[in-house]
Order: C-alpha cells, then sequence, then structure tokens
C-alpha cells in the first residue's frame, strides 16, 4: 500500500512482531504488576538489533532508516509499552543524540555499546522545578580552573531508564546569565564518583521502565564528554526530542492498535439482548472512529519518519511533523483505549484483560517528551512564526 514501505522495513517488522510476541508477551503482565525493570529482555532486543535501529553498523547499530524504527516500534509497544519505553529513550534520545553531535571518539567510546544494547542510555534534561518550561534549570556545571574537567552539581527528576543506565545524557547550565543559550549537553558515566540515584519512581503505567531522580555531588567529567560546543545543549536537546517525539507517537500507535484489536475482537464474539455486540450501532460507531484514529495517526508517523530522513540528507527540520505526530497519536492512544474499556465493560476494567494496562500505559504518552499542550505550542508556532 506504501511503496515507501520496502521488503527490508517488512522484515523488521516482522522480527519484531515475532521477538515481542514469543519473548515479551509473556512476561509483561508480570512486569507491570511487579514493576520489575525487564533486562534480559532489552538485552535480548539490543542483540536483535532494535536497540539502535537507526545506528550503521560500524557503531553497533542496524543500520537502518527512521520507518524501519517506527514500525519496530510500534509491534513493540504493541505488546508491552514499558518495552517501547525503554527502546524509545535508548534509539531516539541517546543514540540520535550521539549520532548527530558525538565527536569520533564519543561514538567510539559509547555509540557502540549503547547500539548494541550492552549499556543503557538515558536523557536527563527534567528538574524538579523545570519540566515544559525546559530552558530554566538550577543544576550547574562549572570548568575547573585547569580547564580539564567540569563539576557537576544538581539534582534532575524523571529519567527514564536511569535506575539501570549506563550512559546518561545531560542538560545543565554552565552559563546561567545566557538562560538558554548557557546549557551545555554532558555524556555522563554513571559509575563514577559523585553520581547518584533516587528512589525509583512508583508510576500509573509503563511500571516496568525504571523512572528516577539522578543526583550530582562534585562529579566531574572530563572535557571530552561534552556533546557539542559550550552552550550548545538547549538546542541539542530540542532537537532530539523531535526524534524522540516520533518514538513516543509510534509507542502510541501500537498501544491503540492492541486495544483496537482486542475491542474488535470482542465486538465479534461477545453477546447481548441476542446479538453480537459488534452488531450494535453505538459499537459500530466506537470502532470506526477508533480505527480512523489509528490509521490517521500511522500517516502522521510515516511524515514524520520521512520527514526526518529527508533532514538527515537535505538538512532543515521535522519539528512540526513531530509534534504533530505525537500531539495526535498520544491522544489517540488515550481515547482509544477509553473507548476499549468500554466496549469490554467489567472486563475491560478487570486485571484479568490487559486493557487496564493499555489504558495506564497510553496517560504517559500525552505527557512526556512534552505534554499535548507543548506540542499545540509548537505546532501553532511553526504555523505562525510567531513566539
Ligand atoms: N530544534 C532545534 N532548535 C530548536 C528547536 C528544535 N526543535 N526548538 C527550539 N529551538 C531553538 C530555537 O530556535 C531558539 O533558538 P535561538 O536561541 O537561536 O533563538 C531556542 O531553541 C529557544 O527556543 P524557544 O524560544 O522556542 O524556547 P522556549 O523556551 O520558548 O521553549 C519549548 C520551547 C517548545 C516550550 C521547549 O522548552 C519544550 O519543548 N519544552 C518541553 C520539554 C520536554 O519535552 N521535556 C521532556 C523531557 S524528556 C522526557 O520526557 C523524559 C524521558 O526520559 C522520556
Amino acid at each position: 500500500m506504501f511503496d515507501f514501505i520496502t521488503e527490508e522495513h517488512e522484515m523488521i517488522r516482522q522480527a519484531a512482531r515475532d521477538f515481542a510476541q514469543k519473548s515479551i508477551a509473556p512476561i509483561a503482565e508480570h512486569h507491570d504488576q511487579t514493576g520489575e525493570f525487564p533486562l534480559a529482555t532489552v538485552r535480548q532486543m539490543g542483540q536483535l538489533g532494535f536497540m539502535g535501529i537507526e545506528v550503521p553498523e560500524a557503531y553497533n547499530g542496524a543500520g537502518m532508516d527512521t520507518l524501519a524504527y517506527v514500525l519496530a516500534m510500534e509491534e513493540i509497544s504493541k505488546v508491552d509499552a514499558s518495552h517501547g519505553t525503554i527502546m524509545s529513550v535508548n534509539n531516539s534520545l541517546v543514540c540520535h543524540g550521539l549520532m548527530k553531535y558525538g565527536t569520533e571518539e564519543q561514538k567510539r567510546n559509547y555509540l557502540a555499546a549503547i547500539a548494541g544494547g550492552q549499556k543503557i542510555g538515558a536523557y536527563s534534561l527534567t528538574e524538579p522545578m523545570s519540566g515544559s518550561d525546559a530552558g530554566t534549570m538550577a543544576s550547574r556545571a562549572v570548568l575547573n580552573p585547569a580547564g580539564t574537567h567540569y563539576i557537576i552539581n544538581g539534582r534532575k527528576s524523571w529519567v527514564t531508564s536511569a535506575p539501570y543506565a549506563d550512559i546518561i545524557v545531560l542538560f545543565t547550565m554552565t552559563q546561567p546569565e545566557k538562560k538558554h543559550r548557557g546549557v551545555t549537553a554532558f555524556i555522563v558515566e554513571t559509575d563514577k564518583p559523585g553520581f547518584s540515584r533516587g528512589k525509583t519512581e512508583p508510576k500509573l503505567g509503563i511500571r516496568a521502565s525504571a523512572t528516577s531522580e539522578i543526583m550530582f555531588d562534585n562529579y566531574e567529567c572530563p572535557v571530552e564528554n561534552r556533546l557539542g560546543e559550550e552552550g550548545d545543549g538547549f538546542k541539542i536537546a530540542m532537537s532530539v526530542l523531535d526524534a524522540g517525539r516520533i518514538g513516543i507517537a509510534s509507542q502510541a500507535l501500537g498501544i491503540a492498535t492492541a486495544a483496537l484489536e482486542a475491542s474488535v475482537s470482542y465486538a465479534r464474539e461477545r453477546e447481548a439482548f441476542g446479538q453480537k455486540i459488534g452488531q450494535f450501532q453505538m459499537i459500530q460507531q466506537k470502532l470506526a472512529d477508533m480505527k480512523c484514529r489509528v490509521e490517521a495517526s500511522r500517516l502522521l508517523i510515516y511524515q514524520a519518519a520521512l520527514a526526518k530522513m529527508a533532514a538527515a540528507k537535505g538538512g532543515g527540520r521535522y519539528t512540526m511533523e513531530a509534534s504533530m505526530a505525537k500531539l495526535y497519536a498520544s491522544e489517540t492512544a488515550m481515547w482509544v483505549t477509553t473507548q476499549a474499556i468500554q466496549i469490554h465493560g467489567g472486563m475491560g476494567y478487570s486485571k484479568e484483560m490487559p486493557l487496564e494496562r493499555y489504558f495506564r500505559d497510553a496517560k504517559i504518552t500525552e505527557i512526556y517528551e512534552g505534554t499535548s499542550e507543548i506540542q499545540r505550542m509548537v505546532i501553532a508556532r511553526s504555523l505562525t512564526g510567531l513566539r
């Protein structure tokens, strides 16, 4: 149907589908209930190339493109959104950032291990008092008098995968008086003195993905681990989030598709008042609207993936396309999972079926990597050119 989806794309889609069905489906409920991080399956995803899909093979990645990434993300997230979160952060926020802004040495030292899944990556922008307003941060990095190390102090919050991350791409202030132009990015190794983690956050959804605060107490970061130039951090953070938002849109699409498919099956089997509930117009209306929103999300995601691929070749930004895909797919996931529970009635509300997990998992897609309100702001600003 879409001639830009090649045989190679179909192969990675199938590989992700098979892996998700065989290895993730049997453990998803257990990890949701216990909140245990699924380290074994994450390592296997690395071996299969899912942790660095767009990273060239020379750096241990799968050497594929953004379409391959969104197709695989959808399949993994359709079975378990927690695995999707870990995969998305590793691919988009870490590998993509290191690919785009890293030096050759940084790529050799860090990217290869992260892309191959031997090490886990995280991205840290948010602070207790700086969420949507990402340019205002209290943490600081100060270059030592010898000019060899930055001394980092402060606290960052809501860091996905932080409890297990080996490497964190950190954004912190080097020149606070310059506001967002004073933010700098660093590659932080988590096994060094001065780094510590707070408690793992108990969350409503994506419970198997581990999230925590991280703390820096005179952490010494070598100058070679600065990512980009001093003061480039905010733009690096934003451009990396453009890629990340396509990943989260694909995660939302996976969740919505799972909820839709379950609802269609249920509507074909469940009977009430002497007929299948799928024969009632009120159920038909829900299913039809769910399908339209799911497919519209898919098209916005393909558009964003193609725009990112075009930008990789010819330069330019794909900010609006990424925000449109993220906004629409995440609101679709929330709406579709709500309808799916309604169609399933009591069974949808029960933990015996995964519908309530889809519903809980969907909510975060409207919040992280930029809330729906922020996406609307980004889209409107792109349209009008006004700030
Ligand atoms: N790419 C490149 N540059 C960009 C950019 C982009 N997408 N967006 C903005 N910029 C540049 C602008 O061109 C501008 O450059 P100049 O300094 O040269 O003028 C600069 O960055 C500042 O831009 P704005 O004035 O638009 O900045 P702002 O302060 O108004 O903020 C915002 C814009 C859209 C609200 C932004 O702060 C934002 O996206 N906030 C949400 C943050 C977010 O998504 N946080 C999630 C963190 S990650 C996470 O969720 C956890 C996880 O682990 C998954």
